[in-house]
């Protein structure tokens, strides 16, 4: 096949899925948000009490998760066995237990598996923490983006008060902190730049100077 996947990695608030998302409007690609995914699965172990050490559960609770995107307006809108549950995914509550339901080997397994269907035959954004390097290696552009921790709880922690989320900015920072630690030192897929991929440190960029940084490289690569 020929069609494009554009790789956006990195670490947790980082921007990437507002950069994500304005690439797939700019290029009329679609748009995956893969840590929503993850954070659906969470959900679902969550609300049914899996035990995350115990795999046969984890199997069979894998089999009963049917999960969906409907990307209207480039927002991402996730079922959760046609349970609409985007806003619910970002709780707190989620975001805290996350990145251990993550390192569950068989778990990435189904979840990869599902994101390569997805971008087998289209043009896609896909944002994660192991696109560039799991997913899709031979993506055709890969972004590996970072910014100053400080400057991301901040942006996060701003987020969620919009929201009405009632937490702190230390909770927030605490938070990132800890899904960085277990997403970059885990034993299956850690986060880690892939060797073809450019670094994007957005600590002092605008919205749209990133979006041209990317379309920049992608320009290139055509
Ligand atoms: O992207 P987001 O921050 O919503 O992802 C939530 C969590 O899901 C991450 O902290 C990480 O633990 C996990 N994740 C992952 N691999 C991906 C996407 C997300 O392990 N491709």
């Amino acid at each position: 096949t020929n069609n494009i996947v554009i790789a956006i990695d990195g670490y947790s608030s980082c921007g990437k899925s507002t950069l994500a998302k304005a690439l797939a409007k700019k290029l009329h690609y679609i748009y995956i948000d893969t840590g929503a995914m993850y954070r659906a699965v969470t959900l679902y172990f969550q609300r049914n009490r899996i035990d995350l050490n115990n795999e046969e559960q984890i199997k069979e609770a894998l089999k009963n998760i049917h999960l969906n995107f409907h990307s209207r307006d480039y927002q991402t809108h996730i079922t959760l066995n046609n349970e609409e549950v985007s806003e619910e995914i970002r709780r707190m509550d989620v975001s805290q237990l996350v990145s251990e339901v993550s390192t569950i080997k068989s778990v990435r397994k189904e979840l990869v598996k599902q994101q390569q269907r997805m971008g087998r035959s289209k043009n896609v954004v896909m944002d994660g923490r192991d696109i560039g390097t799991i997913v899709f290696p031979d993506a055709a552009v890969k972004i590996f983006m970072t910014a100053d921790p400080k400057i991301r709880a901040e942006r996060r922690y701003k987020e969620l008060l919009a929201k009405g989320e009632s937490t702190s900015m230390e909770e927030v920072f605490e938070n990132i902190a800890h899904r960085d630690y277990i997403d970059t030192t885990r034993k299956e897929s850690p986060l880690v730049r892939a060797h073809d991929a450019i670094i994007l440190d957005n600590t002092e960029l605008n919205e749209q100077e990133q979006l041209q940084f990317v379309l920049d490289r992608v320009n290139t690569h055509n």
